[in-house]
């Protein structure tokens, strides 16, 4: 393997991530999501499924008219009709990709699709040759690859190169795969299958037991020259695994994943908030680069490290990734080197006699309230300096009679 592989980035969020329960959206929106995915620099978009609806093909059409650098890519189950619709939508594409899939599993085969072992072989070679006749690009899928019969998926895989498939892709479908195991999934297909040098292997991992990136990047070091994935990790059930994960990996831990990417890491954040903005699904605030949290430090210990050398708690910078950086979340954990800090950032003036009173009335509103908010901060200092003034020299609890007159003036109601 030489020092930095390139791997291909293949965006599904339109596709996979689009049919999770919650997260449809419009054709403009679509095209909107998808001049995004442009910007941030992924090699393929997989823009939807045409044959799941009229407006999913149209939007497939529109973002293949007017996406130009991106290869556009659509799905197609191994089927005349859905390979005949993905064909049209793709029509207009500077490069169009026909992705076909077909189960490979014997659980899918027999439970599902109710077919054998030599149909399932048939329908894989007459759908690639079809959509070879529209592209020169064909994807085709083994959905369920990793719980196939090796022996059998080799088969599959052989059969559909030589009808012209150019990249494979072996999902790991319903996330069941531990990395290792993927890692070694991946050599050995690529050992025992003819004519494996000439397509680019790719890894879909979906994230039902929370290693989807992680089989990701093991996929990877097993030889997959693409992977699969989605903004903000969505997708069907636990999600695909997250775009933006195995980006920073890449970039945070090349000694050990020596693979570039073609991604623009500073548009990571502005995909993720155009996503929930556009779905109105909001990101668990612990997700992994752009989770609200990602990027902040509410206890004093680490506040006090940052504050000294953000390295001390930060394994990457939040502006490469497009985010706001501010690290200092006031809550009942919190130190006084970070509430003198965050006083001053807010142009509070908060003096180093005020400092003690000011802390001390906060902790206690930290206690009635999760987070403290600028504007509780900005109440809170107010109300010491109201305290301290009507004390006026005389030996009282300036904290204690600040918080109590904030509490008589109404704060915290409705909290
Ligand atoms: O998870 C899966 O197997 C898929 C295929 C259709 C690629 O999404
Ligand atoms: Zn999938």
């Amino acid at each position: 393997m030489s020092a930095q592989e390139q791997v291909r980035i293949f965006d599904t969020t339109l596709r996979d991530g689009e049919q999770a329960p919650g997260f449809s959206l419009r054709p403009a929106e679509k095209l909107l999501l998808a001049r995004q995915l442009d910007a941030l620099g992924v090699d393929i978009i997989e823009a939807g499924f045409p044959i799941a609806s009229p407006a999913d093909a149209e939007a497939v059409r529109q973002i293949a008219t007017e996406v130009r650098r991106p290869v556009i890519a659509c799905l197609a189950r191994a089927h005349r009709a859905d390979l005949e619709r993905a064909a049209w939508a793709l029509e207009p594409a500077a490069q169009g990709r026909i992705h076909t899939f077909i189960a490979t599993s014997d659980l899918h085969l027999q439970a599902k699709l109710r077919i054998s072992r030599e149909q399932c072989i048939e329908a894989a070679v007459d759908a690639v040759r079809f959509a070879r006749q529209h592209t020169a690009d064909v994807q085709f899928s083994a959905e369920d690859a990793t719980r196939s019969d090796f022996d059998f998926l080799c088969r599959v895989v052989e059969a559909v190169i030589r009808a012209g498939a150019t990249t494979i892709n072996l999902p790991d479908t319903v996330g069941y795969a531990m990395p290792d195991e993927l890692r070694d999934f991946f050599v050995r297909i690529r050992e025992r299958v003819d004519g494996a040098d000439r397509v680019v292997f790719s890894a879909h991992c979906h994230d039902d037991l929370g290693v989807g990136v992680a089989n990701s990047l093991a996929a990877m070091q097993g030889g997959a020259r693409q992977v699969e994935c989605t903004i903000n990790g969505i997708g069907e059930r636990a999600g695909n695994a997250a775009l933006e994960e195995i980006v920073m990996a890449l970039r945070v831990r090349g000694d050990r994943n020596p693979f570039t990417v073609a991604i623009e890491p500073r548009q990571l954040y502005p995909s993720s908030e155009l996503l929930t903005r556009l779905t109105g699904q909001s990101v668990q605030v612990n997700k992994a680069v752009v989770g609200r949290n990602a990027f902040s430090h509410e206890a004093g210990i680490h506040q006090d490290g940052v504050l000294k050398d953000r390295r001390t708690y930060e394994i990457m910078r939040a502006e490469d990734v497009g985010a706001p950086w501010n690290p200092l979340v006031l809550g009942k954990h919190s130190g006084r080197h970070a509430v003198a800090k965050r006083c001053s950032d807010l142009g509070l003036g908060v003096s180093s006699e005020e400092l003690p009173d000011v802390y001390r009335a906060l902790m206690t509103v930290a206690d009635e309230r999760k987070v403290l908010t600028e504007a509780d901060i900005r109440q809170v200092v107010e109300a010491v300096r109201a305290a301290a003034r009507s004390a006026a020299g005389d030996p009282v609890d300036v904290a204690a009679a600040a918080v109590s007159a904030m509490h008589e003036s109404g704060y915290g109601h409705g909290v």
